[in-house]
């Protein structure tokens, strides 16, 4: 499949590949059109039920990973074209209903609704190079993709606050101590690294690592004791599969687990 706005390829050693998605509209830095964001929701979900992808990177360019929704797409909408259109709505959300694990691999700008995307990835590995923010303030908006939900729960309300009512953009080093980002590499080693990442995680159980993805997804959607139910209940259910008989006989005959993701 070609797409006008991304690239996309499979890469990998093992039974199961990595998925990678290439956020490709170099002149205009990668801001979100709807053409864009349409062939992002179709790739997402041509990869998420490909037997053969374990995990998704998601990428942009060196230079940006997105630089924001498109400004020029925006400038004259109306409030009932957004409204009827579904502006946003209609197709930024398909990363929520992803089942496999996806890393964001951010080199450059991710501003505006490139941060609130970045933020829909399960994790982000950052590229030294990376800024991150949500300047919509400097545009007279508001983000509209998560921004101001996403934010404070992954780096506090001061951060937060700080990024969304001044608009400043913030390093990849201030990320990674915020607890937006999991690392920080070189820009060369930016892919080498999501990459390496992707692949361990598909040595293990995929049926186990899409349940975990479930269960830490819900701590940011439900009250602590509901969230601790579903990890209860999950590890419980656990013991009715191979992959937990499995996984704890290889250990202790010391080799690898074959792992058959049920
Ligand atoms: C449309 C954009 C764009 C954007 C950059 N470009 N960002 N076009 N929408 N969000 C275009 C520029 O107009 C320019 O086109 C080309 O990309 C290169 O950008 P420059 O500004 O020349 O590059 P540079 O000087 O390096 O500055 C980079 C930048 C700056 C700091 C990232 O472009 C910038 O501030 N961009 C806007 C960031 C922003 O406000 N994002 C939030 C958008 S609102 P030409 O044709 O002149 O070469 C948003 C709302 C989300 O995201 C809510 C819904 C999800």
């Amino acid at each position: 499949m070609t797409y006008e706005f991304i690239q996309t390829e499979v890469l990998g050693e093992g039974p199961l590949k990595t998925g990678v998605i290439r956020l490709h509209r170099p002149k205009q830095l990668n801001a979100l059109c709807d053409g864009l964001m349409d062939d992002l929701g179709h790739a997402l979900h041509a990869f998420d039920t490909d037997d053969g992808i374990g995990c998704i990177v998601l990428t942009g360019s060196e230079k940006a990973f997105a630089a924001g929704a498109d400004i020029a797409a925006m400038v004259d909408y109306t409030y009932m074209q957004v409204f009827m259109s579904g502006y946003i709505s209609r197709n930024w959300e398909a990363m929520a209903s992803v089942q496999k694990p996806v890393i964001g691999a951010v080199a450059g700008f991710a501003l505006g609704g490139g941060c609130e995307v970045a933020m829909m990835c399960d994790m982000l590995i950052a590229a030294d190079n990376a800024k991150f923010g949500q300047p919509e303030i400097k545009i007279g908006m508001i983000p509209g993709a998560g921004g101001t939900q996403r934010l404070p729960r992954t780096v506090g309300k001061a951060l937060a606050m700080d990024l969304a009512l001044t608009g400043r953009m913030i390093g990849a080093e201030e990320a990674l101590r915020a607890g937006l980002v999991s690392r920080v590499v070189a820009p060369e080693q930016l892919m080498p690294e999501a990459l390496a990442m992707a692949e361990q995680i598909n040595g293990m159980s995929q049926s186990v690592a899409r349940l975990m993805k479930q269960c830490v997804n819900e701590a940011f959607e439900s009250p602590l004791a509901s969230g601790l139910r579903l990890e209860r209940r999950v590890f419980h259910s656990l013991f009715g599969t191979h992959d937990q008989h499995e996984g704890m006989v290889a250990f202790l005959e010391k080799r690898k687990p074959e792992f058959k993701h049920r």
